[in-house]
Formats: C-alpha cells, structure tokens, sequence
C-alpha cells in the first residue's frame, strides 16, 4: 500500500500548480473480456498516481483553496449485496478514512457536483480525448451553463489540458515511488534469476515463463507490468514476440523481457542465456558486444547528461563492436554516420519507466534531448537481432540478445535497480549450472 503521506504531498503539489480551476480526473473502464468474464481491473495510471484509489467507476475532483474541501473522491457505494458476489468496495466512509480524501460522493453525482463547481471557477483542468463519456458530461454542463448565462450563471473561461502537468510531475519520482519501484525492480529480478535456473532444452517457452511469473506472483506481483516475452532462438528477432509457445532446442538462446507490476509501478528486465546453459562461441561474442555497450550506456546515464546521449554511447559501442568481431565492415564512424547498425539495431536504447512501462514526460525541450534529472527512472536496453541474409556470415543468423535495466538517476551517478540478476556472461552460466 502506498504511504498516505506521501501522496497527501504529491496532491498538494500538484494542486498548487492549478489557478483559479477545478480538475478533474477519471479512472479506467473495467473491460469486458468475453461475456460476463472481465480483464482484471487495473486503474488509469494519472488517476492512481495522486489517489491510489484501486477501484473502476471512480473519479477525483481538485478544488484548490476551496473551504468545504479540495480534494473530492467520487466512488461506488458500500453495496452488502453486490460485494458478497463482487468483492468489497471501499465506499464513501472508506473513500475519506482510508485514502484521504476530503469529501466523498457517489460516483452518480459526479455531474450534480460539477455544474455547481464549474461555474465558479475561470479554469478546467482535464484530460480532453481520454475518457469520451467524461468528456460529453463536460460539454454537456458547459452547454447546461451558456444557456443558463442570461439568468446570470457563469461559464468557465478556458480549459486546459491536464497531461503536461501531471506528466512532468510523474517524470521526477518521489522517495515513495523509489521505494516501490525498487521492490518491483527486485521482485522482476528474481523471477529472471529462477527462469536462468529452471531453463532446460526441450521446454517450451510458456514453462519458462510459468516459473518467471511464479515469483512474481509468489512476491506479490499480481500482475505482470506488461506480457512476458519468452523468446526462444530466432524469435528473439521478434521484439514484442509474446506467442510464448515454441519449444526451446539445445543451441538457442533465450530472450526473457518481462517485469513485475507492484502497486502499479513497472519494473522491465531483458536477459538472454543460453538453453543449455553454455554460450556458444558466435553467440559469446554478440553477447560481449551487447554487455559492453549496455555497461558503457548505464555509465552515461547521468544527471545534467542529455537523454539522447546514453542511446549514442550504446550505438557507438555496438557499432565498435561489430566491426571488432566481423559482423560489419569499416570505419565505425562512418558506419554510426551513415546509420549501418540499424540493420541490426532498430530500436532506442531505452524509456522512461513508472506507472507506465513506458512512462509518460516528454523527451525533449524544443528541439534538443532534455537533461537527466535526479529521481528520473529510466531503461537501458541495447540489442542486436540478426535476421538471416545472404551478406552476413550464417553462424550469427538468427542471434537476436537484448539486455536491459532499470536505472534511476542520481546526483551520485546511475543506481540500477535491477542488479540482482546476473548479466556477465560467466555468472550467467555459473548460476545455470548450480
Ligand atoms: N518490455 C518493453 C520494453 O522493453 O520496452
Ligand atoms: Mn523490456
Ligand atoms: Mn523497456
């Protein structure tokens, strides 16, 4: 659970950046997966980062500076009957004791209490395009209002969209966001160690990630942050490949890119070892060119350092390093400037991370790569895939490795949050082969 008081802050501060307004924010839609069967619910992320209110039907309304309370919860009722079959519900008392809010509503009165508000205020903080039933009451209260003007009722003067607000907000985490996102970064990190050690030629890549997801789920983990990928040989190749369902022959590797959700934060880790628990040598020297390159990105990954500069380390490293083991040819400048890499390197090397696995805050300011700040999270995850073709040597055909994460930024350089599992290349065959 997430500590009261330190969201208390989080609302605080967030308010004291709203004038003359009222914002208002809605959580996710529980969606249906098949007849009367439901995905498991899990709360929109801006919405939970400044209530960690858990429940769907459920919306937060900020008044800054208002007398009968600033901070309005509207929630699904205490319902005795509905609960015995559907799980308790926190209800309005609980809304107020257990989450803090000042007052609490039903979540029908949501409209009631909004055309009375807004006509006090200039501003109206939302987040327009997100949530359409939202937004139509909205419009429905503005257009209630206009009509009413001639009797004297106001009308808001502007709106402002929410996102920037809260997102450069989430970008720089708290000391509560470290913690839980350490415990989620160690939690994901046991899962890849128990996978490393489970891992036998002739399973199938769902097994593996039944004993990934075992720990996560055993340490409270309750929901993966996003869908494991389990990729044996040359589905390594694929980067979002989550069909989990081939069997992993001796001689391949396995990608394993999967994080723990604790408390809704993500943590997001790649490694990849071998079936049988022994790099051959072509996949040896690919792997060493990755490491390298992810070690040497990880050291630049450093406050008042631009975001784009971590992903260049990574594209010289690799680049260096292909050419050092044959697999490109030529002057690795020349082959940075002219972009020869990304035959096997597509992607950048890493996001923010957070509430989301890839986590809002913008990249840039204006044209140029923002700098890094302190409590900034981040991934590093450089890769090399290797798709078979005529020009390249077939002994690296269908190498796909990736290895990745998580980093948060500090005044005293990266702290990875990730290093409980192995990724040096020995370690990683010691552990299979206890
Ligand atoms: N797991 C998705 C990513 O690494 O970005
Ligand atoms: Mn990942
Ligand atoms: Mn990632």
């Amino acid at each position: 659970m997430i500590n009261l008081k330190a969201l208390a802050n989080r609302r605080a501060e967030f308010m004291s950046m709203l004038h003359e307004g009222v914002a208002i924010l809605t959580t996710s839609k529980h969606q249906a997966r098949n007849r009367d069967v439901f995905y498991p619910f899990r709360p929109d992320s801006d919405f939970f980062y400044l209530t960690a209110f858990p429940e769907p039907e459920a919306a937060a309304v900020f008044v800054p500076g208002r007398k009968g309370g600033e901070y309005l919860l509207f929630c699904r009722e205490k319902h005795p009957e509905m609960e015995r079959w559907d799980g308790r519900r926190t209800g309005l008392e609980g809304a107020i004791e257990e989450y803090g809010a000042d007052q609490a509503y039903p979540i029908e009165k949501l409209q009631e209490v909004l055309l009375e508000l807004l006509p006090e205020y200039e501003n109206v903080y939302t987040q327009m395009g997100k949530d359409s039933d939202l937004d139509k009451e909205i419009l429905s209260i503005i257009s209630d209002l206009r009509t009413r003007s001639r009797q004297g009722a106001r009308v808001p003067a502007q709106f402002v969209h929410l996102d920037h607000i809260l997102h450069e907000m989430r970008l720089i985490k708290d000391a509560e966001e470290i913690r839980i996102m350490r415990k989620a970064s160690r939690l994901a990190a046991k899962g890849h160690v128990r996978a490393m050690q489970m891992t036998r030629p002739g399973m199938y890549e769902y097994q593996v990630q039944a004993e990934l997801e075992y720990e996560f789920l055993k340490g409270g983990g309750l929901s993966v942050a996003y869908p494991s990928i389990v990729a044996g040989g040359r589905n390594a190749c694929i980067l979002h490949y989550t069909d989990n369902g081939n069997r992993l022959e001796d001689g391949d590797l396995l990608l394993i890119d999967a994080g723990a959700e604790i408390d809704c934060y993500a943590s997001d880790i790649t490694r990849t070892f071998p079936v049988n628990g022994k790099y051959s040598g072509a996949q040896r020297d690919v792997y060493d060119v990755v490491l390298n390159a992810q070690i040497a990105a990880i050291d630049a990954v450093r406050a008042d350092c631009s975001v784009t500069e971590y992903h260049d380390v990574a594209v010289r490293k690799l680049t260096e390093g292909m050419v050092d083991i044959g697999l490109l040819e030529g002057d690795p400048e020349e082959l940075v400037e002219n972009q020869a890499y990304r035959k096997f390197y597509m992607h950048l090397t890493g996001h923010w991370l957070g509430i989301d696995v890839h986590d809002v805050g913008d990249y840039k300011i204006g044209e140029q790569g923002r700098s890094l700040e302190p409590g900034m999270v981040l991934t590093v995850e450089p890769g090399l895939y290797i798709e078979p073709c005529a020009d390249v040597d077939e002994k690296w055909h269908n190498i796909g490795i990736r290895i990745e994460d998580d980093v948060l930024v500090r005044r005293s350089g990266p702290e990875v949050l990730t290093a409980d599992v192995p990724k040096d290349a020995d370690e990683i065959q010691a552990l299979m082969a206890e």
